[in-house]
């Protein structure tokens, strides 16, 4: 079951599929991943980037307020003091951005020691330096000269250099590393590009072998077929899938119609024969007939008839004998067109096999005489049936008729009549010529006489059988042959016991 539906191009599509599908997944997960930490990489670069630029910014404050401080000092105009004053108000921002975006613990610490610097140097330099020279310029100038404040700006600055390559170096590292990314997923898309493309062309050729060549070689062969070659077939039709199934199908449908064109061949074959057949079986008779009215009535013509009483006597039974066997032929035509249409009336009643088997026996004794056959017949203790006498009598006549015909001069034709078991049966045996075993499985066919028949040109059309097999199994019965050639024949009817 499994197997079948492993081999079902259904299930193969459905593989397929899952397998695009988990594809696609794995390439979509890759891609993601990869731009993700392209975009975090990027992100990062910008956060050290804004961090260098903060820290530009902070170094200006501290500048300014370095030369606010000196200006006042040199020039004694508080008026230089006014970039001093933004710059205290601002480096509190300032210091805060720079904390904040510093990316590494390294550089937060560095920042936040710039901050402390800074603070240390206004807290407890420049204030106190500004406080001095309210009192005394000159005692501030002096200090300034002391070279204390520069020293601690050299500081602050180198710090911030420090921090500032600090922070350049981390940003390149992430765009170097961000631009590795961006190659991983365009490397990764093209990848899955050409593996997608691949794939499809592997898909395109499996489909071809298992879709498209099948459906080819189905075409074909119908054309084939539809052309008039029944004998084709679609070539390896042996795959499981559902078009190896549909060819086999397919081979299967045109056996049968190979078949069936045969069947209609062999009948109207052996329609022509009948046709044939039937005219013989007419014409000798009937020419037999007329030859013989021709002369009767030529001999009555004339004034002094030449034949005696005697003669004309049997040119009146040699009429007579022909005109009963065209009328037993047309009867046994009628009684096949009748059982063809699906009617054989039988009017049933109490039948004594014994007396129906004497009537027989009797009425076939001149024509046993004539052929030069000992007839012979054993009825006892056969009991009665239910049904056509006069049909039953028939039966046993076409046995009687063929025992006769079919065995030469001197042989012994015997009938019995019996009962054995749940049947009452009714055999006759002769001495015959029998029947080839070639023939017997056709012999209850319309029209069909063995091979002996045709060679020995005994008279016959081949329906006596037919119509014998369709009495006996209208009563319900059934008809048994045995026979070998040349060793004569036993035809058995057995009759059901009511
Ligand atoms: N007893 C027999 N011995 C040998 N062959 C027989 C015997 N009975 C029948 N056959 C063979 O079976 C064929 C069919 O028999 P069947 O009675 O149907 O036809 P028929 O005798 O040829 O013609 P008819 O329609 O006149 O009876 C015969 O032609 C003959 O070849
Ligand atoms: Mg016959």
């Amino acid at each position: 079951m499994l197997a079948r539906f492993r081999s079902s191009l259904i299930w193969q599509l459905f593989a397929v599929l899952v397998l695009l599908l988990a594809l696609s997944a794995g390439v979509f997960a890759l891609l993601a991943t990869a731009i993700g930490q392209q975009r975090d990489a990027a992100e990062d670069a910008g956060r050290a980037e804004r961090a260098v630029a903060a820290a530009g910014e902070l170094e200006r404050v501290v500048i300014d307020m370095e030369t606010g401080v000196r200006g006042y000092l040199i020039a004694g105009d508080e008026g230089f003091l006014k970039p001093y004053r933004r710059a205290l108000d601002g480096r509190g921002v300032a210091a805060a951005r720079l904390i904040d975006a510093s990316t590494t613990r390294r550089t937060r610490a560095a920042a936040t020691a710039i901050e402390d610097g800074m603070n240390a140097y206004v807290e407890d330099y420049l204030m106190p330096l500004l406080a001095k020279a309210q009192v005394s310029l000159s005692a501030a100038r002096d200090e300034v000269r002391q070279g204390e404040g520069k020293r601690r700006v050299t500081a602050l600055r180198s710090r911030f250099e420090r921090l500032e390559a600090d922070e350049e170096q981390f940003a390149a590292g992430k765009r170097a590393m961000a631009g590795e990314q961006a190659d991983r997923a365009i490397a990764i898309a093209i990848g899955a590009l050409v593996g997608s493309a691949l794939l499809l062309a592997l898909l395109g050729l499996y489909a071809h072998r298992t879709v498209i060549v099948p459906v080819r070689r189905l075409a074909g062969t119908a054309d084939r077929i539809a052309a008039g070659d029944l004998t084709a077939r679609v070539p390896k039709a042996e795959q499981a899938t559902e078009l190896g199934q549909t060819g086999r199908a397919f081979n299967s449908m045109a056996g049968s119609l190979e078949r069936a064109a045969e069947v209609a061949r062999e009948a109207d074959r052996s329609k022509d024969e009948f046709i044939a057949l039937v005219s013989h079986e007419l014409r000798t008779p009937l020419t037999s007939i007329v030859g013989y009215v021709e002369l009767l009535d030529e001999d009555a013509a004339t004034p002094e008839p030449a034949l005696d009483p005697a003669e004309r006597r049997r040119f009146l039974e040699v009429i007579n004998r022909n005109a009963r066997r065209l009328l037993r032929l047309v009867g046994e035509l009628l009684f096949v067109a009748r059982v063809d249409a699906g009617g054989l009336d039988l009017d049933r009643e109490r039948v004594e096999l014994r007396e129906v088997v004497a009537d027989s026996v009797e009425a076939a004794h001149p024509a046993a005489e004539e052929a030069g056959v000992k007839l012979q017949a054993e009825v006892d203790g056969v009991p009665a049936i239910d049904g056509d006498s006069g049909r039953l009598g028939q039966a046993v006549d076409n046995l009687l008729s063929n025992a006769i015909k079919f065995t030469p001069r001197g042989g012994l034709v015997s009938v019995r009549a019996r009962s054995a078991g749940e049947e009452a049966l009714i055999s006759v045996s002769d001495t015959g010529v029998g029947i080839p075993a070639a023939d017997q499985a056709r012999l209850f066919e319309r029209f069909f006489r063995a091979s002996s028949a045709r060679s020995g040109h005994t008279p016959g059309v081949g329906l006596g059988l037919v119509i014998t097999r369709a009495i006996v199994e209208g009563h319900g019965g059934r008809l048994e042959l045995e026979s070998e050639a040349g060793a004569g024949a036993t035809f058995t009817l057995h009759f059901p016991l009511a």
